[in-house]
């Protein structure tokens, strides 16, 4: 079924698990997604970036999500990823979409609130939730010294702040994360996470959790994460299926057969991302 991520996130807080946000940009990755979905009974977020919207169009990848979502017998909510601006929240809204992120985190802080604001005002409108970023997430590939390192990490009372000025449902949280495979293994900065789960009463979220050991992420969700994203681990899934299906067999060319393997691939891998964030069974 089709629901708000409001509800999914709140009963995540209450029972101390998380909720996978799994990005997809096309059918076979959104089946893999649900069918682990199913196979786990938990609840999930399907999410889509501005760059999955470009590449598929967003009347197609809303109407291949929510298909599966209303036939699935789990929650499932349709969010929009790093929201780049207004325009593309509103588009999100207006096919459809049951949550929002709208990432405002490059502006200086009181245009951030500003724009989380605008956001908050709209969306609630039509009763869908919001997440906000404070803090950069760097990708993966860049390197920064320390000191430069704890400058876009969140601040724990600019993100109260944040909260209380702009009304999001939700907070995206830069711990020492980020986008993309980890070059050496990630150093999350647990206790700034603490300090800002001592004084934000929202649900948090965890982006680029490719690759962060299963301990920390196990820290993490007893520490308040109640939203864990994932996409490069099933990028890498599918792609790398794919090779060794062509590697195996060069001769064929039924798109069925080489993309088939790759959607149990991906599966396999957000089946056990859901038994690591503790949301088996609470669908
Ligand atoms: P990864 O690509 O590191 O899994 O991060 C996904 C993400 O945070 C999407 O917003």
């Amino acid at each position: 079924m089709l629901v708000s991520s409001k509800e999914l996130l709140l009963d995540a807080q209450k029972n101390g698990y998380a909720v996978g946000a799994f990005n997809t940009n096309n059918l076979e990755i959104t089946h893999a997604i649900i069918a682990a979905a199913e196979a786990q009974r938990a609840p999930v977020l399907v999410q889509v970036s501005a760059g999955a919207i470009k590449y598929a169009g967003i009347d197609f990848l809303s109407l291949i999500v929510q298909t599966h979502a209303h036939r699935a017998r789990v929650p499932v909510a349709i969010h929009l990823d790093h929201g780049p601006d207004f325009e593309t929240v509103m588009l999100c809204l207006r096919f459809g979409f049951t949550s929002i992120m709208r990432d405002a985190s490059k502006l200086p802080f009181e245009q951030n609130v500003a724009e989380i604001r605008k956001v908050v005002e709209a969306a609630h409108a039509l009763g869908v939730p919001v997440e906000a970023e404070l803090g950069r997430i760097a990708g993966a590939e860049e390197h920064v010294v320390v000191s430069e390192r704890e400058k876009t990490m969140t601040d724990p009372d600019e993100a109260a702040q944040l909260v209380d000025l702009s009304g999001c449902d939700f907070l995206a949280v830069s711990i020492g994360n980020a986008h993309g495979f980890y070059k050496g293994e990630p150093d999350l900065d647990f206790d700034r996470l603490k300090a800002i789960r001592d004084k934000v009463s929202v649900p948090l979220v965890l982006h680029g959790a490719s690759g962060i050991p299963d301990h920390q992420i196990r820290t993490a969700v007893g520490l308040g994460i109640c939203k864990i994203n994932i996409d490069t681990e099933i990028r890498h899934a599918f792609t790398q299926s794919v090779r060794q299906t062509l590697a195996e067999k060069p001769e064929e060319i039924d798109p069925r057969k080489v993309l088939s393997p790759s959607i149990a691939a991906m599966q396999a891998v957000v089946e056990r991302k859901i038994e690591l964030f503790g949301s088996q069974g609470k669908g």
